[in-house]
């Protein structure tokens, strides 16, 4: 299919959250809260929508404290807009914009040749500690091994 002509635009303004969680659902990203998705974006320091007409087809954003390294948490495509163009032109979008040269991601299982063609490498020191460790492991993010739980390790 065509894609016509991708716009992209930075503002949250005028997104419809609705949308963007059925983007992430189909993508597939996950099943998101569209309010969390509303106070994520609008609680991100940069961030960047495609929109084919008017349909939503993509988006991506990062957080940063203009001093670390930023870090970009989540880029999205819908599935028929995938493979052409679109992921990479909101990412370069969002790191064109960024205050400090230094950008970190952690990268869902599978997308890493995606970020590579991008000048990405892996970062072998790179260390997680989270609530459900056990699905990382499964879904192969996380090295297997004792591994401490987040809730259970640092909740009063
Ligand atoms: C990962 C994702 C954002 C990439 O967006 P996209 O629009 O499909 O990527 P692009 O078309 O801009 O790809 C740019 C180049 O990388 C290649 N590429 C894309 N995904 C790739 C992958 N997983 N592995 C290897 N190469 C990949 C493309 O073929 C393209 O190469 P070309 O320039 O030679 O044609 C998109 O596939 C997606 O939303 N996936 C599901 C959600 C997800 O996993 N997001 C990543 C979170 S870390």
């Amino acid at each position: 299919m065509s894609t016509g002509e991708i716009v992209y635009q930075e503002d949250v303004s005028g997104v419809n959250w609705k949308d963007l969680a059925e983007v992430y659902n189909r993508a597939p990203l996950g099943k998101l809260d569209p309010g969390k998705l509303r106070r994520a974006y609008s609680n991100s320091d940069v961030c960047c929508f495609a929109f084919s007409g008017e349909a939503l087809v993509g988006s991506g954003r990062t957080i940063s404290d203009d001093e670390a390294p930023a870090t970009v948490c989540e880029l999205v495509v819908a599935p028929e807009y995938q493979r052409k163009g679109v992921g990479s032109a909101i990412l370069r979008s969002i790191l064109r914009k960024l205050a400090v040269p230094r950008v970190i991601l952690a990268c869902v299982h599978g997308q890493q040749d995606f970020y590579r063609r991008e000048g990405f490498l892996s970062h072998e020191s790179v260390m997680a500690l989270y609530a459900n460790t056990q699905w990382f492991v499964d879904n192969g993010n996380l090295e297997s091994g004792e591994s401490a739980n987040i809730a259970a390790a640092y909740s009063d």
